[in-house]
């Protein structure tokens, strides 16, 4: 697909990566509300050009599309002439592949990055960015104990409210450095340029249009596996417990920061499920060992690289500037997921279809 798809009658909002599972889903609740939007995607994540045909069924002429890869500027920028406001969330998204292809990491997160920014300059709009709790590194100051399948933080003030942005910034893995890096140029363009610009330091999101692998998007990808009857494969000893954000809380915060984005201009907020969403791998295994009625095959192996056994995000900042708050408990929303996964059978691999009736 190449080419503006649709007509749009007054300034549309850029959705960049607006194919991919966030993305999808943002772009999703714009159009819902009459916002015109301009997705931006060059359908590089496998899979995502069905979230692109769904997106255009549904909202047909008020969707625009121009393929473009964010690492060519000049395509780039063209694309962006008549956007009023920029949501950036396309990336080499993975930590295992920038391990092994640091390059295409670096061009794409950080030069991509940058481009989409020179262009917000040219333009003087907002830009919205998609970062990672990543930027915080494998946390080693946070003493954690074990317990029988999660860790837990031994510092009253983590447990109760989870880990604030003030901790610092620890640049890990090249993914971590390449999204730190965007990160960190994207707060400055308001500071040097005065453009409205915010970040928001993602845990695990999931939901659905989530084609979750190994290597990224593990809720979605810990079901698809247990209804295709594959194994998992747990890196560690599955102790590591995360704070998990349904996609549409996630994209309750992404228009929220936008339609406020003059006062909090400048400044990263963390965007996750909080303390009432923490769950670790083995207790989220167990749920959906339980929801589904599946037996679970499971491998393991070595703890990744930049591996944290706890991050939960504090968002009490994100809260107090917003009003926002997660609204969807996780057993509710990891329901929701694997019923729409099992209402689309093509989003499954082939060998899984014949197990979701
Ligand atoms: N999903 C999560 O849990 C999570 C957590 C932390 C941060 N993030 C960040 O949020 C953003 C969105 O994540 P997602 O889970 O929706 O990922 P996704 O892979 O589903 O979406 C990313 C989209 O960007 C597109 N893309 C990749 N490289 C591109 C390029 N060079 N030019 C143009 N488009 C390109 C892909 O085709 C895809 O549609 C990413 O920046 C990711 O780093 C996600």
């Amino acid at each position: 697909m190449s080419g503006p798809r649709g007509k749009l009658r007054k300034a549309p909002v850029a959705v960049i990566g607006g194919s991919g599972f966030i993305g999808s889903n943002l772009t999703d609740s714009l159009l819902s509300d009459g916002e015109p939007v301009l997705v931006i995607d060059n359908l590089s994540r496998p899979g995502v050009e069905q979230n692109l045909e769904w997106l255009a069924r549904k909202h047909g002429f008020h969707l625009s599309v121009e393929t473009v890869d964010i690492r060519d500027r000049s395509s780039l920028t063209a694309a962006l002439a008549p956007a009023k406001a920029i949501f950036h969330l396309a990336a080499q998204t993975a930590v295992t592949t920038s391990l092994v292809d640091p390059t295409a990491d670096l061009d794409i997160n950080l030069k991509g990055t940058f481009n989409v920014l020179e262009a917000a300059r040219q333009l003087g709009v907002p830009v919205i960015f998609a970062s990672t709790n990543k930027v915080y590194g494998s946390l080693p100051q946070i003493a954690v104990r074990e317990a029988d399948d999660h860790y837990i933080p031994c510092e009253e003030g983590i447990r109760a409210n989870g880990v604030a942005e003030m901790i610092g910034l620890d640049f890990c893995t090249p993914y971590g450095c390449s999204k730190g890096a965007a990160d960190q140029y994207v707060l400055d363009y308001a500071k040097s340029f005065g453009l409205p610009t915010a970040v928001l330091r993602m845990s695990c999101i999931y939901g659905p249009r989530q084609f979750g692998t190994e290597d990224q998007g593990w809720v979605a990808h810990f079901l698809i596996s247990v209804l295709s009857g594959r194994p998992i494969t747990i890196y560690g000893d599955g102790k590591q417990v995360r704070d998990i954000l349904h996609v549409s809380d996630a994209v309750a915060a992404y228009r929220g920061v936008l339609s406020k984005v003059e006062d909090v201009k400048g400044q990263a907020f963390n965007l996750g499920g909080g303390p009432r969403n923490a769950v670790s791998l083995r207790s989220l295994l167990s749920e959906i060992a339980a929801m589904t009625g599946r037996d679970i095959v499971l491998r393991h192996d070595q703890q990744r690289t930049g591996d944290q056994p706890f991050f939960v995000a504090d968002t009490r900042k994100l809260e107090a500037a917003l009003g926002w708050r997660a609204q969807v408990p996780w057993r509710e929303g990891v329901c929701d997921l694997a019923n729409w996964l099992l209402r689309h059978r093509l989003h499954l691999p082939a060998e899984a279809a014949r197990y979701v009736a």
